[in-house]
């Protein structure tokens, strides 16, 4: 039997695809290659002496899944194909919706078809919104994202409770990640963002390796530690195993299960920075900057029921996050780009 990874060629699929392999597993990626390359894949193949067999393309093609479904032997699902940049998803809704929550449908529809009832989804802690109270357990009732992307995350959560509401064979994870940092200890594969990065981490490399001058921190007033924003970041290796632990649950529970995928600790931006240049030896030059509009003061996870359920948490701490960071990006300045 196999398991299907949609979007595993990208960031956090590669990783798993790694952790899956090692563990022995059969696996077959579905990737449209929309943010991704070939050769996340290839080097995968490097860290494990497998390379995965990939299937170029879209998780909306109904088609194409019902081939892949008809062909294949696979017993389960994990989903993390989807379009994850918020200041794209409020310039171009639709394509959000129609990626996210079409290719989620269209995904769920072919599985349905073919007898194939469980699912993990890469879901986000931005299903949460802005709680008051911090850490946030899954019990926090799921808020109002401000920005189609965490919408797209949240109408799939709603879409996928009545899927199980009205079909108990079903297993589904909801696994809510907090904020995936870091890269394969191997320094072979990691983060490689399209354009200028969005997120922290990844800005910060690219001014350690030149390739950014400075980096902006976004508002010093918050009501933090020292007034920077503070976010539950997770080694996306520890967020891999979870991945793993949750599939082993869902095989013998049916059900729709919610977890947080975080470490339960948050830092700040300024703390970020520091543990960066300590680990790397680079200077990070900042500014400080305004808010941008939509973050949350503070943001970080309960992973208790995790620990409980699964037996899973997070073991690799801010220092290997920072130095394994800095391995890929100082091994691998220009990405994957080289590699192509
Ligand atoms: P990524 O962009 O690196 O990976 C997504 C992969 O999906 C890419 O390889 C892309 O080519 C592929 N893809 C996109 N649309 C597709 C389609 N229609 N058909 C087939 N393949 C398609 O992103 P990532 O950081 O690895 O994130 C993976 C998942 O986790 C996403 O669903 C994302 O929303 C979610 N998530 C990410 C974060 C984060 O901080 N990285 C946080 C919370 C949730
Ligand atoms: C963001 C998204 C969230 C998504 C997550 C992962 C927003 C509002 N939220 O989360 O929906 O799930 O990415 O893709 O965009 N920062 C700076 N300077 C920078 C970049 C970031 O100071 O150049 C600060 C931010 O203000 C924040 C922290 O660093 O306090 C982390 O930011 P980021 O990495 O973008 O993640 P989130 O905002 O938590």
């Amino acid at each position: 039997m196999a398991l299907l990874i949609t979007g595993g060629a990208g960031y956090i699929g590669s990783h798993t695809v790694v952790e899956l392999l090692e563990a022995g597993q059969e696996v077959i990626v579905l990737d449209n290659l929309a943010n991704s390359s070939r050769a996340s894949l290839q080097r995968v193949a490097q860290i494990t002496g497998r390379e995965p067999q990939l299937i170029e393309g879209d998780v909306r093609d109904a088609r194409l899944l019902d081939r892949l479904f008809a062909e294949h032997p696979v017993e389960a699902v994990v989903h993390f194909a989807g379009l994850k940049a918020v200041g794209e998803s409020v310039r171009h809704p639709l394509d959000y919706y129609d990626n996210n929550v079409g290719g989620s449908l269209a995904l769920c529809q072919a599985m349905a078809r073919a007898g194939v009832r469980r699912l993990a989804f890469s879901s986000s802690a931005t299903v949460y919104g802005a709680p008051a109270d911090m850490p946030i357990p899954e019990t926090c009732p799921i808020g109002i994202p401000t920005n189609p992307y965490g919408q797209s995350k949240r109408m799939v959560e709603d879409m996928l409770n009545d899927l199980v509401a009205s079909d108990p064979r079903w297993s589904i994870a909801l696994l809510r990640y907090f904020n995936p940092v870091g890269a394969h200890p191997s320094g072979l594969i990691g983060e490689d963002p399209d354009g200028i990065p969005n997120n922290l981490l990844p800005y910060i490399t690219q001014v350690a390796v030149g390739r950014l001058e400075r980096l902006a921190v976004f508002g010093d007033d918050y009501p933090t530690i020292d007034g920077t924003g503070v976010r539950d970041y997770i080694h996306v290796v520890d967020l891999a195993r979870g991945h793993l632990a949750a599939l082993g649950f869902l095989s013998t529970h049916p059900g729709i299960h919610a977890w947080n995928l975080g470490t339960g600790t948050g830092y700040s931006v300024l703390q970020i920075i520091e543990a960066f240049e300590r680990a790397s030896g680079r200077p990070v030059p900042y500014t400080i900057a305004p808010r941008r509009p939509g973050d949350v003061a503070q943001c970080w996870s309960d992973p208790a029921k995790a620990m409980r359920e699964l037996g899973w948490r997070a073991t690799l701490g801010l220092d290997r996050m920072m130095e394994d960071a800095w391995r890929w990006q100082s091994g691998n300045p220009a990405g994957y780009a080289e590699a192509d």
